[in-house]
Formats: structure tokens, C-alpha cells, sequence
């Protein structure tokens, strides 16, 4: 193929989603529609980072503290905005669960009448926004399913299979969309000059093992045994390669792309750890799977645990199967 036939012929992020339907149907053009918003999104809030250390007020704390009992940061409060603000109007979406808001955001207008709900990490790497490092955005679609009886959208309360979709924005040198509707795993990279996320990679898959090992060592004496018995299996071996940036969303990324595992362990005195299973772990862990590749609470697959509630928190072991199960191995022989 000719190179400029390439530049003629780019997918952009809503064709590939009605491709990847086999009609027209209503679902295909709201999902369509969905991932248009969310791409809108992710170019409003890569625009601002791009310019924020030129503007005033747009970096640093708030002084709030969020339900997570994280010191909230400026773009944490914008980029949950954005979210909000891109889905008003639209028809598609009547209720959206945050990492930054204690309870669901329902949109009047599109309540009852949008069937979908929007699940997200605004920011993810809050600590890396003030020194113009990496950062993401963490998506997931679920449909409502039955009544939200309490207004408190308990009925989201549902294991990881559910989910219709789920994604991450990664602004880094470029900004790069990565998603799945259940039916592979895709990227697209936006090109500033059209406004566009454009195709670049289809049905992406997780090497079975790999080199990268990525985990917060610093906690090494608050985990359980068998995780620091795994690091020092780690140490021992060659092969292996310690990557960790602070944002969950490049380290996966690198994983999904290279292999190896990420591991966010529980402590001793927090044994659910600090990620978020609705926002954070049961998306990267529906996105893993579709590339071939596996996630876990270090018991459970993590796609079959169910929330008891909405910020629910759980461990986190993803990336390449081989590796997770490595890692799993060393927490059944400790029980
Ligand atoms: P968030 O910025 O959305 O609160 O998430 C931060 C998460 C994740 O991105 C990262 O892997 C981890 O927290 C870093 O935590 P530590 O500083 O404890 O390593
Ligand atoms: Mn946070
Ligand atoms: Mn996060
Ligand atoms: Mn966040």
C-alpha cells in the first residue's frame, strides 16, 4: 500500500465502534455516540494539560479533601467537570459514578431516558499533573439494570462482566485512547491537527509473560508475606525490569503493551489496598482480559467481584497471565 493511501483512508473512533456492530442498530449508534463524547472529553482535558503550566489556576490543590480522603487537585475538579459537561444534553447517559464525587451525578435531562451509565476516574496520577508527567482517564459503560430504587444507583452494584465498555485515556507525548466493547482490545492516538482519535493498532494482545515489573516498592513492610516473597523471587531471577510512574493508566499500558504484571497489594492495615474496583480496577481488568491477559484480587478473577458498594476498593495483580498467576501461586501456598 502506498503510504499516502493511509492518510485517505484513517478510522476514527466513531466509525470503528459502528464496525465493530454488524447493523446499525440503536445500541451501535449510542455507543457511537458514547465514545464521541468521552473522545470529546479526552481532547478538553489533553488541551488543558497541554497549556496549564502558561495558566493561572489550573494546577495545584483546591484544599478539599474528596471521599477517597485524598487531597483533591485542580484538574481532578476539571476533568470530572468535563465529564459531567460533554454528557449533558446527549440523550445517552442519565447517571455518572466518580472517583471525585461521594455520590452518583444524575443528568436531569436525560434521566430516565438515557439507558447508560458512566463510570470514571477523572484523573488518574493526580500526583504526576504538577510536574507535566503522565496522567489518564478511566472509563467504564453499564446499563442500568432494573430500578434505581434509592436513587443512589445501587443497582450499578454488579461484577465486571457486566460492563458494555471500558477504556483509558493515556496524555502522554501523545494523547492515545485504548478501549474495548467486548470484542478485542483497540488503540487510536489523536492527531491535534484534525481534532481526531485516529486507529492505530486493532485487537491488541497482551504478551503471555513479560519482563516489566511494576508495584510501589516503597510499601514492601505493609504487605503480606507473599508479595514480598514474590519480590524477592523477582530480585532473584533475571529477566525482569522494575517500571512505575504513579499512574496506574501508563503502567498498564506499558504492561499491555510489553508484559509483565503490576501489582497493587493490600497492607496489613488496609488489606482491600487503594484502588477502586468500579472506576479503576474492574475496567483496566475487563480491558486486560480482552487482550488475553489476566487480573486478580490475588484470589478471585477480578472481573467476577461484586461491590458491596459504590467506592469499594480492591488489590490489584494484571497484566500478562503467566506472570499473575506467578503471583497468585505464591498467595495460595502462603494461605
Ligand atoms: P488517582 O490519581 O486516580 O487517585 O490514582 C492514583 C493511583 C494510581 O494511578 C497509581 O498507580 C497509584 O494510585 C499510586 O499510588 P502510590 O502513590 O501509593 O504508589
Ligand atoms: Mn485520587
Ligand atoms: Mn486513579
Ligand atoms: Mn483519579
Amino acid at each position: 500500500i502506498p503510504e499516502h493511501s493511509l492518510d485517505r483512508d484513517c478510522t476514527t473512533l466513531s466509525r470503528h465502534v459502528l464496525q465493530q456492530f454488524q447493523s446499525f442498530s440503536p445500541e451501535a449508534q449510542d455507543l457511537s455516540a458514547i465514545m464521541s463524547r468521552i473522545a470529546l472529553a479526552a481532547k478538553l482535558i489533553s488541551r488543558r494539560l497541554s497549556r496549564a503550566g502558561l495558566m493561572a489556576g489550573v494546577l495545584g490543590f483546591t484544599g478539599e479533601v474528596n471521599v477517597q480522603g485524598e487531597s483533591v487537585k485542580k484538574m481532578d475538579v476539571y476533568a470530572n467537570e468535563v465529564f459531567i459537561s460533554v454528557f449533558k444534553q446527549s440523550g445517552l447517559v442519565c447517571r455518572l459514578a466518580s472517583e471525585e464525587m461521594e455520590n452518583p451525578y444524575y443528568i436531569p435531562e436525560n434521566c430516565p431516558i438515557g439507558r447508560y451509565s458512566l463510570l470514571y476516574d477523572p484523573i488518574d496520577g493526580s500526583s504526576n499533573v504538577d510536574i507535566n508527567l503522565n496522567i489518564g482517564s478511566i472509563f467504564s459503560i453499564r446499563q442500568q439494570q432494573g430500578e434505581d430504587l434509592d436513587g443512589q444507583a445501587s443497582d450499578l452494584l454488579q461484577d465486571g462482566r457486566q460492563q458494555i465498555a471500558a477504556g483509558y485515556i493515556l496524555y502522554g507525548p501523545a494523547t492515545i485512547l485504548v478501549y474495548s466493547l467486548g470484542h478485542g482490545v483497540h488503540s487510536f492516538i489523536l492527531d491535534p491537527s484534525l481534532g481526531e482519535f485516529i486507529l492505530s493498532q486493532e485487537n491488541i494482545k497482551i504478551p503471555e509473560h513479560g519482563p516489566v515489573y511494576s508495584t510501589n516498592e516503597g510499601n514492601f513492610w505493609q504487605w503480606e508475606e507473599p508479595f514480598r516473597e514474590y519480590t524477592r523471587y523477582v530480585h532473584r531471577h533475571e529477566g525482569y525490569t522494575a517500571r512505575y510512574s504513579g499512574a496506574l493508566v501508563g503502567d498498564i499500558h506499558r504492561i499491555l503493551m510489553q508484559g509483565g504484571v503490576f501489582l497493587y497489594p493490600g497492607t496489613v492495615k488496609k488489606p482491600e489496598g487503594k484502588l477502586r474496583l468500579l472506576y479503576e480496577t474492574a475496567p483496566l481488568a475487563f480491558l486486560i482480559d480482552q487482550a488475553g491477559g489476566r487480573a486478580s484480587d490475588g484470589t478471585r478473577n477480578l472481573l467476577d467481584i461484586v461491590p458491596d458498594k459504590l467506592h469499594m476498593r480492591t488489590p490489584l495483580i494484571i497484566g500478562s497471565t503467566e506472570d499473575v498467576k506467578l503471583v497468585e501461586s505464591f498467595i495460595q501456598d502462603w494461605k
